[in-house]
C-alpha cells in the first residue's frame, strides 16, 4: 500500500488531532503517501482531499476539536453518495483509509468496504467511550474532566443556595461521561441509560438525603437516560417533593471541546500510529484499541455490534459514597 488517507468524522472529540498528527507522522516514516480527506465522508464524496505532509500536523497535538472537520453524512448512507466517494478516491490512487469516529463512522466503512474493497481501520474518537475493543475512546477523558469541573462550580452554587441541580451530560446511548462525573463530582446521584433508575428511586434517595441534613443536592444525568432529559425528570421530581428549588444546568458541547488531556493525546498517538500500522499491515474493517495497555485490534461487526458493558461497581459505589 504506497497511498492512504485519513479523516475525521461524527461527533468530534478532544484528541482527534493527535491522532491524525500520529498517523500522518507514522506514514511518512513508513514511506507512504498520506492524504487529509476533509469534512468525513461529505468531502470524500465531492473530492475535498489534500496531500498531508509532517507540517500539516505541526502544532496540533494541543488542540481541540479537528484539522480535517468532521461530519455526519446523509449522503454516503446512499448507494449513490458511496459510489461518487469511491470514484474520488480512485481519482488519487488512495489505496486504504484511516477512519476515526464511532460507530456511524465504522458502519459506514463496513459497508464501503463490502461493495468497493477500499480497507479502513479505525481509531475510536468519540467523547462517548461507548465502543467495544477499547478501554477507552479519544476524547472521553477530556470530556469528564469537563464536565467535573462544571459539576465541581454548580456544587459551589447549589450549597450556598440550599439547592438540587439536575446536570445533564452528553451521552445518547451511554452512561459513561455520567458515571466518571458523578462519582469524581460526588454526587448523590447518577442517571445512567444502562440501568434503569425509577422516579420514586430518586426522590427517596434525595429524601433520605435532606433527612440526614443534607442541603444540597447533585444529580448527574446521561442526556439518554430512559426516564427523559434533565429537565423531564427535573420536572417529574419536582411535582413530588417539597423542596422547590430546583434547577437544571445542560452541559451540551462544551463537552466536546478544549486542550485534550494527557491521557487523550497520548492515547490518540497510539491510536493513529496503531491504525496507520495496521492498515499497512493488511489489517482491514478493524478498530484499533487499547486494551490493559496493549494495542488490539477487533473487527467492526464487533465493535459496532457488541456493548461496552458500564462497570456495576461504580454504579454501586454511588450509592454508597453518598450516605
Ligand atoms: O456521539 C457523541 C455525542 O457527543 C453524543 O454524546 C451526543 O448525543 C451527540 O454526539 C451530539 O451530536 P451533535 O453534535 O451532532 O448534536
Amino acid at each position: 500500500m504506497k497511498k492512504v488517507a485519513i479523516f475525521t468524522s461524527g461527533g468530534d472529540a478532544p484528541g482527534m488531532n493527535a491522532c491524525i498528527r500520529a498517523s500522518v507522522r507514522g506514514a511518512i516514516y513508513h514511506g507512504v503517501e498520506i492524504f487529509g480527506i476533509y469534512r468525513g465522508y461529505d468531502g470524500m464524496i465531492e473530492g475535498d482531499i489534500e496531500p498531508m505532509n509532517s507540517y500539516s500536523v505541526s502544532n496540533i497535538i494541543q488542540k481541540g476539536g479537528t484539522i480535517l472537520k468532521s461530519a455526519r453524512s446523509i449522503e454516503f448512507r446512499t448507494k449513490e453518495g458511496r459510489q461518487k466517494a469511491y470514484e474520488q478516491l480512485q481519482k488519487f490512487g488512495i489505496e486504504g483509509l484511516i477512519a476515526i469516529g464511532g460507530d456511524g463512522t465504522f458502519t459506514g466503512a463496513k459497508v464501503f468496504y463490502e461493495e468497493f474493497g477500499i480497507p479502513t481501520v479505525g481509531a475510536p474518537g468519540t467523547i462517548d467511550n461507548d465502543l467495544y475493543g477499547t478501554d477507552y475512546t479519544i476524547g472521553f477523558d477530556t470530556a469528564v474532566n469537563t464536565a467535573l469541573d462544571a459539576i465541581d462550580k454548580i456544587r459551589d452554587t447549589a450549597n450556598s443556595h440550599n439547592r438540587l441541580f439536575f446536570v445533564e451530560v452528553m451521552g445518547r446511548d451511554s452512561g459513561y461521561i455520567a458515571i466518571r462525573s458523578g462519582i469524581g463530582g460526588g454526587a448523590e446521584l447518577v442517571m445512567v441509560p444502562e440501568t434503569a433508575t425509577s422516579i420514586t428511586e430518586v426522590i427517596s434517595t434525595l429524601q433520605e438525603g435532606w433527612n440526614r441534613k443534607k442541603t444540597s443536592s447533585i444529580v448527574v444525568v446521561a442526556e439518554g437516560d430512559e426516564e427523559g432529559n434533565a429537565m423531564e425528570i427535573a420536572e417529574k421530581v419536582k411535582s413530588q417533593i417539597h423542596m422547590k428549588d430546583v434547577k437544571v444546568s445542560i452541559l451540551g458541547h462544551i463537552q466536546r471541546g478544549g486542550t485534550p488531556s494527557a491521557q487523550d493525546r497520548i492515547l490518540a498517538s497510539r491510536l493513529g500510529l496503531g491504525a496507520l500500522e495496521g492498515l499497512l499491515n493488511g489489517e482491514k474493517n478493524v478498530m484499533a484499541g487499547i486494551i490493559n495497555e496493549k494495542l488490539v485490534y477487533t473487527s467492526f461487526e464487533e465493535s459496532i455490534g457488541k456493548t461496552k458493558e458500564l462497570n456495576q461497581d461504580l454504579i454501586r459505589m454511588v450509592k454508597i459514597l453518598s450516605v
